[in-house]
């Protein structure tokens, strides 16, 4: 794609830089050339693992162009630890930590300049995949894999911008086996597939919340919080669901603006008490912060307040992306700038 292309008219993705970083392991180690390489297709044989075992995992986290016209990662060392972590869980070796946060760096860097202007961000996608060609390893690691970074210029995760959300509550089923929902692995995606296309076709849903049990975790991509103008409540950590990066900087700013937090089960009857008077909204990298404006349970529609954006849902959006984007004083520490982006 050219760098003039609007992120804003083309779907959530489906752009790329033209650059990507890749690493091999082989023979139990990993070989990181050290620089960017130009974007281009892979060439994989049809028996490989992860083409048959999902031996795949990946991260989403984003480069945000800042008031000077530099460019900075948001949180890039969490989504590192994340990275490893996942790749653990799919009992690989992982690489280091300073490999990996390199090659991150050095693929954003190279395509740093498709970087569209706030709100748009350039989306790091970096990926891991077992690479070893063997149709009998079902229940054995890929011996090799591949781990590399791309990039996509990006607008709004949900069409139509920052509009109210309608989510249907889902309580028969989790998004993902339980043990495995705090890893960012393609296999969790596919599982959430199906109950998210039906509730869109068949109570015309933006997205499914994931409560089985009456035990609310989160949607298909994005973590879920109840807040008014003096509490935030989001579920407690535990393998079930991921650990979203944009959930943990949120809970740090609402402390920092005094709101009280908890992180506790919640479970769906609350939020038939929060419709009244509180505000609903879904978290993370690609959403941000997505306000819900009704939510759909055991056949009863609930609207949330007015069914509009509520004003701490408004607040904390708008505290983050300044942060993000550098109108805010980065007092966390949590943004990397890129050199001569
Ligand atoms: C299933 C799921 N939950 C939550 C999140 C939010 O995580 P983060 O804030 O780190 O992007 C994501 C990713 O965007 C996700 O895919």
């Amino acid at each position: 794609m050219s760098e003039k292309q609007d992120p804003f008219s083309a779907p959530f993705g489906t752009l790329f830089g033209d650059k990507m970083a890749v690493a091999t392991y082989v023979d139990g180690e990993y070989d990181y050339p050290g620089a960017a390489v130009p974007l281009e297709n892979f060439s994989l044989h049809p028996g490989t693992h992860v083409l048959h075992y999902a031996s795949e995992c990946f991260e989403g986290l984003k480069a945000h162009r800042q008031a000077d016209g530099s460019v900075a990662i948001f949180r890039l060392d969490d989504s590192v630890h994340r990275m490893i972590n996942s790749i653990a869980k799919l009992r690989m070796v992982p690489p280091s930590f300073e490999m990996l946060r390199q090659l991150i760096v050095d693929a954003t860097t190279a395509n740093a300049s498709f970087t569209p202007d706030p709100p748009g961000s350039l989306y790091i996608r970096p990926t891991f995949i077992g690479t070893a060609a063997n149709i009998g390893a079902a229940a054995t690691p890929s011996s090799e894999a591949m781990l590399y970074c791309i990039n996509s210029p990006v607008g709004d995760y949900f069409a139509g911008g920052i509009r109210p959300l309608t989510l249907f509550i889902e309580t028969t089923m989790p998004r993902t086996t339980p043990q495995f929902g705090s890893v960012k692995s393609g296999a969790n995606y596919v599982m959430a597939l199906g109950p998210t296309l039906d509730a869109k076709r068949d109570h015309v849903a933006d997205q499914v919340l994931f409560a089985s049990g009456d035990d609310i975790t989160e949607t298909g991509a994005a973590n879920f919080f109840l807040c008014d103008s003096e509490r935030l409540i989001t579920r407690n950590l535990d393998d079930s669901f991921l650990h979203g990066i944009t959930r943990k900087s949120i809970i740090q700013i609402a402390k920092d603006m005094g709101l009280t937090v908890e992180e506790r089960s919640i479970p769906v009857a609350e939020l038939k008490a929060f419709a009244e008077h509180g505000e609903l909204f879904l978290s993370g990298t690609a959403a941000v912060i997505a306000p819900v404006g009704n939510v759909i349970t055991h056949g009863e529609h609930i609207q949330i307040g007015d069914g509009q954006p509520g004003p701490t849902t408004l607040k904390l959006r708008e505290a983050l992306t300044d942060i993000q984007t550098g109108k805010a004083e980065d007092v966390h520490g949590w943004l990397t700038p890129l050199e001569s982006a």
